[in-house]
């Protein structure tokens, strides 16, 4: 009795087997071509966005109050120690000082991938620069979390980035 109940449970579990593998090939084959409907549009609508969006956007710059931002060669260490106060209150929890993702990127070399500017517009301002920069973007896609604003004063803004260029080897 025990064995032919076994059996049968073998037999029922197969079948379920079969047919979970049957939709689960019928599932992907819709996602499959879900999917590729949905690029196509979507890339049809980056297109348009970028012929008919706003022309005089900078990526250098970013969108936000910073223009020019002075830097000088050598490091200010007051603010590069501002800086990392800041850093480790509002920024740790997701960045990490080397090229390793934790949340976000690492920061390492950052300060070469952008320029002041973008920095601090993206620091100040990083909802809109997420919707509008295509590195943001970029970057957005890989870490699939976006970077909540911070609500830094531009001051905390300008010590972080020299809190960066310290992390980056200036001194
Ligand atoms: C909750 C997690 C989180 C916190 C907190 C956070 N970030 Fe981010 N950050 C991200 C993510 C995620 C990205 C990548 C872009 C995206 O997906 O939104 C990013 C990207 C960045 C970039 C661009 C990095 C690169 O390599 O190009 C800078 C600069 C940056 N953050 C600065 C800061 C600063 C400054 C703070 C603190 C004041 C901070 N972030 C706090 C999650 C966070």
């Amino acid at each position: 009795m025990l064995i032919c109940a076994l059996i049968k449970l073998l037999i029922m579990k197969k079948i379920l087997i079969i047919g979970i593998i049957v939709s689960g090939i019928i599932a992907c084959n819709n996602n499959q071509s879900g999917n590729n409907t949905n690029g196509a549009n979507n890339s049809g609508q980056n297109q348009q966005t970028g012929n008919t969006g706003n022309p005089s956007y900078d990526p250098n710059r970013g969108e936000g109050k910073f223009t020019k931002v002075d830097v000088s060669p050598k490091l200010d260490v007051a603010m590069a120690t501002s800086g990392e106060k800041v850093y480790s209150v509002k920024c740790a929890a997701c960045h990490k000082l080397t090229d390793e993702r934790l949340v976000g990127p690492g920061w390492k070399g950052v300060t070469s991938r952008h320029t002041a500017e973008w920095i601090m517009n993206f620091t100040t301002n990083t909802d809109e620069m997420l919707s509008k920069d295509p590195k943001a973007q970029a970057m957005l896609e890989i870490c699939l979390v976006r970077m909540p604003n911070q609500n830094l004063t531009d001051q905390d803004a300008r010590d972080v980035y020299e809190f960066m260029r310290q992390n980056d080897g200036v001194k």
